[in-house]
């Protein structure tokens, strides 16, 4: 039995996310960790919310809640959508846990006592009003560039500009809108990522089976401009690990904390320890390679905007802590989903949300548009048409079609239990034959993270059985030998269990329900395909399930398109 670690990019606390932060790390994580387990795998699936920095700071400002008490609220709601699309993480944590506090401290003064620290004074930004000084999110003016009035320390969102907070012209302070505001000096750490260079770049040159998506940022930031930089890990900030404890081999960092991207990826271990303290298991032999963790294949899910810090960052403080940690073994990074003609947007509310994607419609039909068009090879597009399209055909059509017509067929001829009699012939031999390549395929895609492919093959899978159900017609053979239909009936009703044994991983609702239907929990994943369409003996009884996937209507989809086009213009 192999052991899968697997983790999804953490999702930042503030506000739900669309449907392209779901299909950009959760969703196929989610696929992954069910597939693995299916084929009887250990597996450990970490997820969690992002809640530090400035974000998750503007954030609760915005809402008027105190910052712990917006990210515990937050948190709560993040966890109940996650269950709603059927995201099966063993554990869903939180980077503000006391475990990741300790965990990142751990790992800083590790880090320091490799020689990998600096201490660095540089001059910043400082509201005399706020009486602390502002990261660049807090600092807004006039765009230099486009003259825009709210451009942000960082960037400028009319112009998209990059910014550095000194450029603005009138610069304010987003707290208090004061204008008092100074240069003065200020420490920070600094991370010395360049003295591991050559380390990473070796690293990556050895993860030939990588996706190119993933090697190719990683490469960028390796060798573009001045190579890999060193990078300030503190802020000036209150909420977040902070940079002055205990044994700290520095001083003077109070008032300090640690940047989010310093303690977000720790928060994957720091997850499997909430994990291991709630359930009294073992996180070690998950993450420490000198207690069993060199065992482990460890999986990452990300968006591509993610790359940069689980190629070079977060492996910089595993490796620079000397110490045997775990490293990933594979990054599956994806594209970007866009929506009907634009981007999703939070600000304006463009785009489906998760919430109001379960509104609609039960998570299996997002589940399986999302994974079917996952944004791998290039950035993807939901369209309204497209997606009922791919729900009508694939799932009503094809999936579905066949569950309700098999079970009803046999219902009216032989009462609600698999047929007894009649032998297989050539027909059924050849679509074992079919199954048997097809599903191997399927099992070679699924195991290379190949999500859309893998998705194909499944639909394959379905229109065989359609095709064989259509051209052996157990309807017509009942008139003259209803011993031989009721042997067509059987293979089919056991392929429905096959069915949603292999569908699980996209559609576990559909799968559980076909299950259910043929009233069987054997959920033994088919490696001999004659044996598995022998599983439910003749005479085992079953009722026909109730409608797996209705049709979305043309008003249904006009109107959803409507509805979700953005309440603001462009
Ligand atoms: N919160 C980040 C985002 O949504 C992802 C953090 S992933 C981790 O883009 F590595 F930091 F955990
Ligand atoms: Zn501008």
């Amino acid at each position: 039995m192999a052991r899968h670690l697997i983790t999804s990019a953490i999702p930042y606390i503030n506000g739900i996310k669309h449907l392209g932060n779901l299909i950009g790390s959760q969703l196929p994580a989610d696929l992954f960790a069910r597939y693995q387990r299916a084929r009887g795998n250990e597996v450990m699936f970490i997820c969690a919310t992002d809640e530090h920095g400035t974000p998750a700071e503007l954030a609760a400002q915005k809402a008027g809640t105190p910052v712990a008490q917006y990210c515990a609220q937050m948190h709560e709601v993040q966890a109940r959508i996650a269950e709603g699309f059927g995201l099966s993480f063993d554990h869903f944590g939180r980077s503000s846990s006391e475990q990741n506090k300790v965990l990142t401290q751990h790992f800083a003064k590790a880090l320091a006592a490799q020689g990998l620290i600096r201490e660095v004074s540089e001059k910043l930004m400082y509201s005399n009003a706020d009486g602390r000084f502002l990261p660049d999110r807090y600092i807004e003016g006039t765009c230099p560039n486009c003259g825009f009035e709210d451009a942000r320390g960082d960037q400028c969102d009319n112009c998209t500009k990059q910014l550095d907070p000194v450029d603005l012209i009138n610069p304010r302070s987003v707290i208090s809108g004061s204008t008092d505001l100074e240069m003065r000096e200020t420490k920070h750490l600094f991370l010395c990522q360049s003295q591991m260079k050559d380390q990473l770049d070796a690293w990556i040159d050895s993860k030939t089976d990588w996706p190119v998506l993933t090697t190719s940022i990683a490469k960028k930031w390796l060798h573009d401009g001045d190579g890999l930089q060193d990078r300030g890990i503190t802020r000036d900030l209150n909420w977040g690990v902070p940079a002055q404890f205990d044994g700290a081999p520095w001083s003077d960092m109070d008032g300090k904390v640690f940047y989010v991207w310093f303690d977000a990826p720790i928060e994957y271990i720091a997850g499997t320890q909430e994990w291991a303290d709630a359930h009294g298991g073992d996180w070690e032999r998950w993450w420490r390679t000198d207690r069993g963790a060199q065992d482990v294949t460890y999986t990452q899910f990300m968006g591509k905007d993610n790359v940069p810090f689980h190629t070079l960052s977060f492996p910089a403080t595993i490796l620079g802590s000397n110490e045997p940690w775990k490293l990933v073994d594979y990054i599956k990074s994806f594209n970007y989903l866009n929506y009907d003609g634009g981007q999703f947007s939070t600000s304006r509310g463009r785009g489906v949300f998760m919430d109001q994607a379960l509104d609609l419609l039960p998570a299996d039909y997002w589940r399986w548009w999302l994974l079917s068009h996952a944004p791998e090879s290039a950035d993807a597009e939901f369209t309204w048409e497209n997606f009922q399209v791919s729900a009508n055909k694939d799932l009503a059509d094809v999936l579905g079609n066949f569950v309700s017509r098999i079970t009803k067929f046999t219902r009216s001829k032989f009462g609600e239990a698999v047929p007894q009699g009649g032998t297989w012939g050539a027909p059924e031999a050849a679509l074992i034959a079919e199954l048997t390549t097809r599903v191997a395929d399927y099992e070679r895609l699924m195991e290379a993270k190949e999500v859309r492919k893998a998705a194909a093959e499944l639909r394959a899978i379905w229109v065989a059985g359609n095709e064989y159900l259509q051209s052996s017609a157990p309807w017509t053979v009942f008139k003259t030998d209803p011993v031989q239909a009721g042997a067509i009936a059987r293979l089919a009703l056991n392929l429905v269990r096959v069915y949603a044994v292999l569908s699980a991983p996209f559609i576990p609702t559909a799968a559980k329900a076909m299950l259910d239907g043929m009233q069987t929990s054997d959920d033994t994943w088919p490696s001999d395909m004659e044996a598995a369409l022998n599983a439910l003996p003749q005479g085992h009884a079953f009722v026909v399930p109730e409608v797996l996937f209705r049709k979305i209507t043309d008003d249904e989809r006009d109107e959803w398109q409507a509805r979700f086009a953005g309440k603001r213009d462009a």
